[in-house]
């Protein structure tokens, strides 16, 4: 589902062959948008994150850790019977425990990511759907509820995102995004944006970023994550608990390579304020703004049945 403006840049730069042996693929038309260079290099940084960098394990408890990280006090389990939409399901680790009790559970991504996703997730009412959610292919009220974790400060204009989907779900139904935040937010959480390296590392190409990020985790291994072990083995876990990002002390060094690309890797970045978030729901019932353990804005609200 991914349009043409998106659909033809991607495969003439990321698999050219295909585009020359199957060019019905991309059909442009008059009304056809000019290409938008940050979000074709969003699908391809995503793409290439999600698929080539893949962890090879699925890390379930490590799933619902972030589930619960970015959506305080809403259980998977609350979704049960309701018909949902993940906006930026990515390689649909969420979806994959939400799905697990929804009647119905879609996952829209831009990325190759739905491709891992449709593999991983095994629920028999679960779908994966590659397109722009700024340009959703569903119809108007189709689902109960919408949730998105860390994608929309990813797109060129994160208000205009937000609009876009929220008329997906009917009247009465939740609204559940997490993004990130900047000022308000703690001091560890700050620095592990590194936004002082990324003037430099967007202008890498994909092999220098997973190099830049190899040498962050090597300088984290050295700093945090070994002397964490240490410490717990001396059994003094309470204060190895006190040390930022200890929960991936134990993690393998794909995975911690990973996140630090994670860092890196996104063409675009908002940062978005409690003012914005409250600017967006403005129209929405029972609206909670989180802050979620000063790592990013957990924001909520039913749609009102007159928006
Ligand atoms: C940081 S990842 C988060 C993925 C997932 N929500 C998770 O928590 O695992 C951001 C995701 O947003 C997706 N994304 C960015 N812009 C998008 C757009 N315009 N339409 C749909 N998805 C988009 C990317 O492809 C990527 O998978």
């Amino acid at each position: 589902m991914l349009p043409p403006d998106l659909l033809g840049p991607f495969l003439r730069e990321a698999y050219p062959s295909v585009l020359e042996r199957w060019p019905e693929l991309v059909v442009f038309t008059e009304n056809t948008p000019d290409p938008e260079r940050d979000v074709i290099d969003t699908l391809t940084a995503y793409s290439f994150q999600h698929v080539d960098m893949a962890d090879s394990v699925a890390l379930r408890d490590d799933w619902l850790a972030t589930w619960n990280r970015f959506q305080p006090n809403l259980p998977p389990e609350s979704f049960s019977g309701r018909t949902v939409l993940e906006v930026g399901s990515g390689e649909g680790r969420h979806a994959c425990l939400v799905g697990e009790h929804a009647s119905l559970m879609v996952g829209l991504d831009l990325s190759r990511g739905v491709e891992l996703a449709f593999q991983r997730d095994l629920n028999p009412n679960s779908y994966y759907v590659q397109g722009d959610l700024r340009r959703p292919p569903f119809k108007a009220h189709s689902f109960d509820a919408l949730y998105s974790n860390g994608v929309l400060h990813h797109t060129p204009d994160p208000a205009l995102s937000f609009r876009s989907v929220t008329g997906l779900v009917n009247s009465g139904g939740g609204v559940y995004v997490w993004v990130y935040g900047l000022a308000e937010m703690s001091w560890s959480y700050r620095m592990s944006h590194l936004a002082f390296l990324r003037p430099l590392t967007n202008r890498l190409p994909q092999s220098g970023q997973v190099g830049v990020a190899t040498g962050l985790t090597v300088a984290l291994e050295l700093g945090l994550w070994g002397p964490t072990r240490i410490l717990r083995r001396a059994g003094l876990e309470q204060i190895a608990e006190k040390i930022p990002y200890a929960d991936a002390a134990d993690k393998d060094w794909q995975y911690k390579i990973r996140r630090m690309f994670d860092r890196i890797n996104p063409p675009v970045t908002h940062y978005i304020s409690k003012d914005e978030l409250s600017e967006w729901f403005h129209n929405f019932d029972n609206t909670e703004i989180i802050n979620a353990y000063g790592q990013g804005w957990s924001a909520r609200g039913q749609v009102r049945a007159s928006s």
